[in-house]
């Protein structure tokens, strides 16, 4: 059997070369990482899970017209998307305190926030991803001011998406994450969304009960994870049993 170049492998995802330029095949491992993988488990069926769902919402944002990588789904674990030159950012939204903010503000979680909040951190694992302020990040060269601008806009529309789409189904999207890429055309570059968006990446809360269907599920020890992005599927009609 022919085999394919691997590009790159992360925690979560392996990138293949793609069948044309300009593609790549990204496949979904059952891996689970926290706290910079000190933690680790295997999760068997989150790669095929998050898969299903990173294509659901993504297809989502297309058909709204937020640019973003994605292509098709080839199969249970792989989709096709668009080469991207990542920019080394983790674009976080929150709309409610939790996690690594409610930590460093002695907030409890919970808490709405007056607005949507962006906040950056440089992606870098060695140092724990850290908080960068945006002044780091256009004198260091990582994205221009008019790339920041950019990327809010897009943080900003992937989160009223995201929110409406959870609400429908009764869940408080609490806070998500994003990576950007630029594509090059000639000169020109176009900014868009990259990665996975799934419940590894964002904080999912059950509006009724406060119960979480996200990565905090294994962060935490709170139960089984694959029940809890089987539920966030099942609520969607993304039903990975019809892959
Ligand atoms: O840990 P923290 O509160 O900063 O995380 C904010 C959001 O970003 C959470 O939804 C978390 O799952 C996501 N995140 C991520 N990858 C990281 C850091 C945070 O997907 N490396």
């Amino acid at each position: 059997m022919a085999r394919r170049k691997k590009i790159y492998e992360g925690k979560a995802k392996i990138l293949y070369e793609g069948p044309e330029p300009g593609t790549l095949v990204q496949y979904f491992k059952d891996d689970a990482t926290a706290f910079n993988a000190e933690k680790r488990a295997v999760i068997e069926g989150k790669g095929v899970l998050n898969n299903r769902l990173s294509e659901f919402f993504m297809t989502g944002l297309t058909q709204l017209g937020i640019p973003n990588h994605f292509i098709r789904r080839l199969n249970m674990r792989e989709q096709l998307i668009r080469q991207v030159e990542i920019i080394p950012l983790e674009v976080i939204v929150r709309n409610v305190s939790a996690g690594s903010m409610a930590k460093r503000l002695g907030m409890e979680e919970g808490v709405q926030l007056p607005r949507p909040i962006i906040e950056f951190s440089l992606k870098d694992d060695k140092l724990g991803d850290p908080l960068v302020p945006e002044e780091y990040i256009t004198a260091f060269g990582w994205a221009s001011q008019q790339d920041l601008d950019d990327i809010v806009q897009l943080a900003i529309r992937v989160n009223d998406f995201m929110s409406g789409v959870m609400y429908g189904v009764g869940i408080k999207l609490v806070d998500f994450k994003i990576e950007v890429g630029r594509i090059w055309d000639g000169d020109y570059q176009r900014l868009v969304v990259a990665d996975e968006i799934s419940p590894d990446s964002c904080r999912l809360w059950d509006i009724e009960t406060g119960a979480k269907f996200d990565k905090d599920v294994f962060r935490r020890d709170l139960g089984s994870l694959t029940d809890a992005y089987t539920e966030v599927a099942r609520r969607l009609g993304v039903m990975p049993s019809n892959a």
